[in-house]
């Protein structure tokens, strides 16, 4: 069974005005459907590796043969870190979504980088620091949150992480609305962040 892309959980309108909808249409409908596409070509002649879910194919990025595996880091990277993307946000102004954070990630950021302030700082700093295309992410190591990034579509998954949350800086996830403004992208974004799923993500990050 081929990977599938799964629609977005809400309208393609829905993260307004701060993620708008051509860049949604563009970067859920083209660039995660080209992801998912060549993922499965690069697969046709391994259909056992194409039965797990994509999460344990990318952690276990190391067990798949060499001559796809270049192919299967990028797009099956793209493929888990943008299923996860799109259920980290959320519609502005509804319940857990913008604002501070709830639930236990709220207490966890405040004993481990003093305030939100600071966290969202680091995270943004990291993901503007990023060069050229990756992600930002927040993984869990030793009892503690961690701000980490990384190139392309690489995933922490794949180092033994499993993030709680991550924010795309590749220009496709941000160029229309904000052109080559970064920092003001990674700044809006905090509207749109799901604090449910957030705790959801960290639950499973404690284990
Ligand atoms: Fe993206």
């Amino acid at each position: 069974m081929p990977y599938e892309l799964a629609p977005l959980p809400y309208a393609h309108d829905a993260l307004e005005p701060f993620i708008d909808t051509e860049t949604m249409h563009l970067h859920h409908d083209k660039h995660h459907q080209a992801y998912v596409n060549n993922l499965n070509a690069a697969l046709e002649k391994h259909p056992e590796l194409a039965a797990k879910p994509i999460d344990d194919l990318i952690r276990d990025l190391a067990s798949v043969p060499a001559e796809i595996q270049g192919a299967v880091r990028n797009n099956g990277g793209g493929h888990s870190n943008h299923t996860a993307f799109w259920a980290l946000m959320g519609k502005p102004g509804t319940d857990g979504v913008g604002g501070n954070p709830t639930g236990a990630i709220a207490a966890h950021i405040t004993a481990d980088f003093g305030d939100f302030e600071t966290f969202k700082k680091t995270f943004n700093d990291a993901g503007l620091k990023q060069f050229g295309s990756g992600w930002a992410w927040v993984i869990f190591v030793d009892g503690k949150l961690k701000v980490v990034s990384t190139p392309n579509q690489d995933s922490p998954l794949t180092q033994g992480h499993f993030p709680v949350l991550g924010n795309d800086v590749w220009e496709h996830a941000y160029y229309l609305k904000y052109q080559n403004l970064r920092a003001k992208y990674l700044e809006s974004w905090w509207n749109v962040i799901n604090w449910h799923e957030v705790n959801r993500r960290f639950a499973i990050a404690k284990g």
